[in-house]
């Protein structure tokens, strides 16, 4: 028995040797890519005169780089990674990077035509502050929320998603991808104790809660709301195969945002909602072994000719990040097992998703998919799947200790 045990402790001690060796390896290989992305962006935006606040948002599928402006959705996850090498790193290099980059985005806090303010400033000024406790990025957060909360309508009880689309598309349209943006008012309700941006971003959860769900706790991608009395109009899909398919990204954006609703109001149908989404989403027996998901679960032609189906390694990404979280508001032998599956994603993006150093314009992950309808951004390398990428390496690391 006693050396069943010892065998077991050695099993497990060389399991998280190795591990954290994989999480070493991506920093490093993170350090170098990111250094090359920044020479990168900072040519590409010299080459189109002054254009110094543009952003990396992705490589195209000829190998440039695409930067964008700061009103796009994007804009906030380079500053965003930035801060994550900073913290991992505490190289001045990485702070003096990520202070400048953050501050170009600073107008935004007025920008009332996006709903996507969170990811915009919460993974800018939001990690700034929590990283530095500096009171001028505090301040930026509380102005941006105040701007985001502008779009929450009391019919409804939600923030309203695109503010375009004609009436016969949607009339107000709110999209799971929205849940991301919450973060942004439980924070500002935290900092100037302010209860109403709390009270909207928990009405938003629960609406999405209520009305963006199948019985299988599959989500739909868009639900478009009669803004005269709240009532479901329909349930489509915007960036999906089929308005009744399984858009993978939109599954991890429920997944990490129903776990951070639990992390600030502790109300147990939050948890409930991840946990079910967990459980959904990783018992597909289409799922690859790899655990980088289809970018549609339901594209037929996983049937047919599977390897030809583009991956989406951004919602691996951030089902990963979001994972780790989850575990740590669970039971040991149910967090092992969100742990296991965000463990192995990291492997799998690690090891076998990563561009040759200094390629790829200096982005970290290959084969994300950011709009497939569209025929924009397919199996390329995009900014947000690396930024999740990040923050789940710094949460691995973090529960490793
Ligand atoms: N709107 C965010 C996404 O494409 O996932």
């Amino acid at each position: 028995m006693k050396t069943l045990f010892s065998a077991c402790c050695i099993s497990l001690l060389m399991t998280l040797c190795a591990q954290a060796q994989t999480n070493n390896d991506a920093w490093k290989a993170a350090d170098v890519q990111l250094r090359f992305l920044l020479e990168q962006t900072a040519l590409n935006r010299k080459s189109i005169a002054d254009k110094s606040k543009l952003m990396p948002r992705c490589v195209e599928k000829d190998g440039s780089l695409r930067l964008v402006g700061i009103g796009d959705w994007c804009s906030g996850f380079f500053p965003g990674e930035l801060w994550l090498m900073w913290q991992h790193t505490q190289d001045d290099f990485w702070r003096e990077w990520a202070v400048s980059n953050t501050w170009k985005l600073e107008e935004l806090k007025w920008n009332n035509s996006s709903h996507d303010l969170g990811f915009m400033v919460y993974n800018s000024f939001g990690k700034a502050y929590e990283l530095t406790g500096e009171r001028s990025y505090r301040d930026v957060v509380i102005q941006a929320a105040k701007t985001l909360a502008s779009r929450y309508d009391a019919n409804v009880g939600c923030i309203r998603s695109w503010s375009w689309g004609t009436p016969d598309r949607w009339q107000f349209a709110v999209i799971i991808d929205n849940m991301m943006n919450l973060e942004l008012l439980f924070q500002a309700s935290l900092l100037t104790g302010d209860r109403q941006y709390y009270d909207m971003a928990v009405s938003h959860a629960n609406q999405t809660l209520k009305n963006h769900f199948r019985e299988d706790f599959s989500s739909y991608h868009v639900v478009d709301y009669n803004p005269a009395d709240g009532s479901v109009i329909k349930r489509i899909t915007h960036q999906g195969i089929a308005d009744e398919s399984v858009w993978s990204r939109g599954q991890a954006w429920g997944l990490y945002g129903f776990t951070m609703c639990y992390r600030y109001t502790k109300d147990v149908h939050y948890l409930q909602q991840a946990q079910q989404i967990a459980r959904f989403f990783f018992g597909q027996k289409d799922l690859p072994a790899d655990l980088i998901p289809y970018w549609d679960m339901r594209d037929p032609a996983i049937k047919t000719h599977p390897t030809e189906v583009p991956r989406d390694a951004s919602a691996a990404a951030v089902f990963a990040s979001g994972l780790y979280e989850l575990a740590t508001y669970v039971g040991e032998a149910e967090a092992q097992t969100y742990r296991r599956l965000a463990d192995g994603i990291l492997q799998s993006l690690t090891t076998q998703y990563q561009p040759a150093p200094e390629t790829s314009q200096g982005f970290l992950l290959l084969h994300s998919t950011g709009n497939y309808p569209a025929n924009d951004e397919i199996d390329v390398p995009i900014i947000y799947a690396d930024y999740y990428y990040l923050e789940a390496l710094t949460r691995q690391e973090a529960l490793g200790k």
